[in-house]
């Protein structure tokens, strides 16, 4: 790595959110770092320097991917029961090469005890960041609004144990252009947390309402117990913090922790964010 590599590093730019980031700021003509594992899976885009290393979880590597890098998006891993610790091994590099600022893609409501129990990694994970010494800001996304449409099976109906609670979803377009604000200043906004989340909070039902209504698609809500859930999710075959994970996104619903509605997007961005029905719309017109 030479020192005139970008000082600007993003990782998961061979991912959706990572890739709309890494976009926006060749967009908008700055130079960047992308740390991926596999570079023939790099976006191609002007003022991009291609970096590979094999991962979150190889310390020396990522130290020398990091080497001379000031700001840092980490854009959290792919979920698995190792997935803490890797953030953790990257947070350590990331110190240890001299990163001074990490923004950090985190969860609405991260806590240790948050329902949604893939929040508390994100808990953990902003803890040991704010304990490294580095500089931090953290974008508490809410569950992506590009998601919702993909709840239902094949059979037109969501099913889950949320009640009558409602989600805040975000664009991921919406998540990628905080960011890219975030980190074209990054100092203005070192210390902050910003809650990134849709205009509004809609329970399953008006999901599902929403989607039938913009696709002529029938989408209903099936509000299964706990039990139900779980033997509902069994036929896939999976490890049992998956199966918490899934059932515990509709729990945190019912129990209101993903229902509180932000204007961080707006405030970040100067634009409101994409609504469901918009998404929707916008997926129509191709
Ligand atoms: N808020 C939500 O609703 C929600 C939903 C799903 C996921 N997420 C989280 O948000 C992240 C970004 O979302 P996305 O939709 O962009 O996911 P995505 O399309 O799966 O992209 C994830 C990116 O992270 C990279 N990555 C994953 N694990 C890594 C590791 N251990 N070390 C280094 N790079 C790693 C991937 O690299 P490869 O291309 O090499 O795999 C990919 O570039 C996800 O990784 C997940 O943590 C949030």
């Amino acid at each position: 790595m030479t020192t005139q590599a970008p000082t600007l590093a993003v990782t998961g730019s061979t991912g959706a959110l990572g890739g709309l980031v890494a976009r926006g700021l060749a967009a908008q003509g700055v130079e960047q770092r992308l740390l991926v594992r596999s570079a023939g899976r790099a976006p191609d885009l002007a003022g991009a320097h291609v970096v590979e290393f094999p991962g979150y979880g190889d310390r020396a590597a990522a130290v020398a991917a990091l080497a001379g890098v000031r700001t840092l998006l980490m854009v959290s891993g792919a979920e698995s029961a190792e997935r803490l610790e890797q953030h953790r091994t990257f947070v350590d590099a990331a110190a240890e090469a001299g990163v001074g600022h990490v923004v950090y893609t985190s969860f609405q409501g991260a806590a240790p005890d948050c329902t949604f129990t893939l929040g508390r990694d994100h808990h953990a994970t902003e803890a040991h960041l704010r304990a490294s010494g580095l500089t931090t800001t953290f974008l508490r996304d809410s569950f992506y609004l590009d998601f919702l449409p993909d709840m239902a099976g094949e059979d037109g109906v969501i099913r889950g144990p949320a009640g009558d609670g409602r989600v805040a979803a975000v664009a991921r377009a919406d998540v990628a252009r905080s960011a890219v604000e975030v980190l074209l200043d990054p100092a203005a906004h070192a210390g902050a947390t910003y809650d990134l989340t849709g205009p509004e909070a809609l329970t399953m039902t008006e999901v599902a309402e929403t989607i039938t209504n913009a696709t002529g698609r029938t989408v209903t809500f099936h509000d299964e117990t706990l039990e139900e859930a779980y033997a509902s999710r069994r036929r896939w075959e999976a490890p049992q913090w998956q199966y918490d994970a899934w059932v515990s996104t509709y729990v945190a619903m019912a129990r209101g922790e993903v229902a509180a509605v932000s204007g961080d997007v707006a405030r970040l961005t100067g634009r409101e964010p994409t609504s469901l029905a918009g998404l929707l719309a916008e997926r129509a017109a191709g």
